[in-house]
């Protein structure tokens, strides 16, 4: 069991501090290693591993500088163009930090190397997804196609509800006014907008969310439902036949809202 903590980076980044017994912390997706030697000296915690989910450089950044420093293994996917992996991932792997087990699995869409740790515990399941599923959106389809991003949404769905979300930005009131945009008869949206603003003028992350949430907000996991498809319907202004092809309009429209 671990307790999980976020260090804000960059200008809208959290990098997701872990910390197990006997002070021992694992971070996910460090881009700036100095946020981690600062927590890490403030609370005197000693480093013990980083994971990484995929090899964009506000995710990978720090690695070298704490690798450097603190000799912890870098745990990563296999077939990543980041450099700085030590133990290579690819899907339904499992490893163990902090007397915890993760499961790994492979979601390619954002990038082609992205992966999520999933820590499937009975009481409090948790999963860190980097820019795969964000709170109310999911990520830019960057390397992937939009089929890899939908397959990425199913495996999403059918998580316990109970789930935790970590995911690595700060970007939950923009993709709100977008699902709101998308179904804007969902009460669910605006109650969600609602105690986000508050969060946020607190200056307290939005996150994590849970996936039971998401499944009544994010427009990104409700591509079956019935507003969602009529929505994307009206965007794409052409008949839509599939679910990928729902997906891929509302993908397309959020790119350019
Ligand atoms: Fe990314």
């Amino acid at each position: 069991m671990f307790n999980v903590s976020a260090l804000p980076a960059f200008s809208d980044n959290y990098i997701w501090m872990l910390e197990g017994d006997n002070s021992q912390v694992v971070v996910v997706d460090p881009g700036d290693a100095q946020v981690v030697i600062d927590a890490l000296e403030r609370n005197n915690k000693a480093l013990v591993a980083i994971f990484v989910t995929h090899h964009h450089s506000d995710h990978t950044g720090g690695v070298a500088q704490l690798t450097e420093k603190y000799g912890v293994q870098v745990y990563g996917p296999s077939d990543s163009s980041f450099k700085g992996i030590t133990i290579g991932l690819k899907d339904g792997d499992t490893i163990e930090e902090l007397n915890s087990t993760f499961c790994i699995k492979a979601v390619p869409g954002h990038t082609l190397d992205h992966i999520c740790y999933f820590y499937n515990d009975q009481i409090q399941p948790k999963i860190f997804c980097g820019d795969s599923l964000f709170l109310a959106g999911c990520g830019r389809v960057f390397e992937g196609s939009m089929r890899q991003m939908l397959d990425a949404m199913s495996y999403f769905k059918q998580l316990p509800v109970s789930t935790q979300l970590y995911c690595t930005h700060e970007y939950s009131l923009a993709n709100l006014a977008f699902a709101q945009a998308v179904e804007p008869e969902n009460k669910q949206i605006e109650q969600k907008i609602e105690q986000c603003k508050k969060l946020r003028a607190a200056g307290l992350p939005t996150l994590p969310s849970l996936i039971e949430s998401e499944l009544q907000i994010n427009p990104f996991l409700r591509t079956n439902h019935k507003v969602v498809k009529q929505s994307a319907l009206d965007f794409a202004q052409q008949p839509l036949t599939c679910e990928l092809e729902i997906f891929s309009a509302i993908r397309t429209w959020k790119n350019n809202f």
